[in-house]
């Protein structure tokens, strides 16, 4: 038997699909989606994601910048597809495609993408280690070197912020 926790889990098993219809209470005057409506959508969505990775309840740690290419409109399906790109220590980042259906022709339109950082939680709430994550696509192996950027880059921001603050008197 394989020991996920040493060995590592492939990224299809942290894939998550999931499907809204977009409601009335969903949108603004205009007729089209609150984008706090996607975040909040997204957000579950990796939750699911990361967890079916680490084993367990994961909390959100940050959401990258999230831009809106393509607005949502009422009576559309809104589909997200979710899967875990990178894994550090006790962190996992988590990327999202967005994408609108429309329910009488089906067209499909790329409204946003997204990166989510989650954290695994052990039972007394501190952070906890989470199985290496092992991309085997040619896909997954090129988002698995972006994310390693991403999260080199979100270090140092937080690095350097830190520092600022601590000259600020
Ligand atoms: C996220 C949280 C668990 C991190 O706890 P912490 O004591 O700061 O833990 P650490 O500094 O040891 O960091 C743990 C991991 O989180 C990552 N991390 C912490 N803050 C982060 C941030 N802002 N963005 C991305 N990653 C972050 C660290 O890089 C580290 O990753 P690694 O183990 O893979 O190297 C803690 O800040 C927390 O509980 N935040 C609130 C979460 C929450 O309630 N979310 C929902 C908001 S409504």
């Amino acid at each position: 038997m394989t020991n996920v926790a040493e060995n590592g889990r492939p990224v299809r098993d942290s894939r998550c699909e999931m499907t809204e219809i977009v409601l009335p209470s969903h949108t603004n005057q205009l007729g089209t989606m609150f984008g706090g409506q996607l975040m909040a959508w997204v957000d579950i969505a990796g939750s699911i994601s990361s967890a079916r990775h680490a084993g367990g309840v994961c909390v959100t740690a940050s959401i990258d910048a999230l831009q809106f290419v393509a607005p949502v409109k009422l009576g559309q399906h809104v589909c997200i597809f979710s899967s875990v790109n990178f894994t550090g220590t006790t962190s996992m980042e988590v990327g999202a495609r967005l994408e609108s259906e429309d329910p009488n022709s089906g067209l499909r339109v790329h409204v946003a993408t997204c990166y989510l950082t989650f954290v695994a939680i052990d039972p007394s709430g501190k952070p906890r280690p989470v199985p290496p994550v092992i991309p085997e696509t040619d896909e997954e192996r090129r988002r698995y070197h972006e994310a390693g950027l991403r999260r080199a880059s979100r270090l140092e921001l937080k690095k350097a912020l830190q520092i600022k603050r601590s000259l600020v008197p």
